[in-house]
């Protein structure tokens, strides 16, 4: 059976979810939506399976960071250099081959300030943050997301409430973005989700 039909039906049998695929239950088939922060694809992967999105952006620098800020992020300290992030993007590429050909993936290698010139307003059903987690870069995901999902959309994303080296920045940024903004706000464990209203 599908992996969307096995969630189905284990909720209808009150069998708890994963978190992050209870999220992705609740994201409408079809649709056009970004991930940014990819690293493995292993939640891209989630996403193609579960919600069949028409067009799934995923965005992601794969950029090795040397400062001592991001000495435990899988991409700074935790990694062996850039080499290593060169390997996990070509590694990304090879496993969504079939999609990149159809044009169902698009993979923008660039970090998502930059990405999200490239797409015009109203554009995103839903887009699903998992980048850089500090405080700075989550807001301004946040902020650049928010124009791009249409009316009726979501952000959603990854690590609130959870400390980690970003110093809970994820939480931080979150709240005072739906406080500030007068959005609905709802937190499913370590997922948030920004209801953008339909008017
Ligand atoms: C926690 S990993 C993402 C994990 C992935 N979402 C998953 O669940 O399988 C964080 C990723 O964010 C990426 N990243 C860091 N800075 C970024 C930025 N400014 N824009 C987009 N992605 C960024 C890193 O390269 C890394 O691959």
């Amino acid at each position: 059976m599908r992996r969307r039909s096995v969630l189905i039906l284990k909720k209808i049998l009150g069998v708890k979810v994963p978190v992050r695929q209870e999220v992705l239950l609740r994201m409408p088939k079809g649709s056009i939506c970004a991930e940014i922060g990819v690293y493995k694809g292993d939640f891209s992967e989630m996403i193609l399976e579960i919600t069949k999105p028409r067009r799934l952006h995923l965005i992601d620098p794969w950029i090795y960071q040397s400062d001592a800020t991001y000495q435990q992020a899988l991409y700074g300290g935790a990694s062996k250099g850039q080499a290593e992030m060169d390997a996990i993007y070509d590694h990304v590429c090879k496993r969504f081959k079939k999609e990149l050909a159809s044009g169902r993936i698009v993979i923008h290698r660039m970090p998502s300030d930059v990405a999200a010139d490239y797409f015009p307003n109203n554009y995103f059903d839903w887009i699903y943050i998992d980048g850089n987690h500090l405080y700075e870069y989550v807001k301004k995901d946040l902020e650049l997301s928010y124009p791009k999902v249409k009316p009726g959309g979501w952000i959603t994303g990854d690590d609130y409430g959870v400390k980690g080296w970003w110093n809970n920045g994820v939480q931080r940024a979150v709240d005072e973005f739906a406080q500030n903004q007068k959005l609905k706000l709802e937190i499913i464990e370590n997922q948030f989700i920004v209801y953008k209203p339909e008017s």
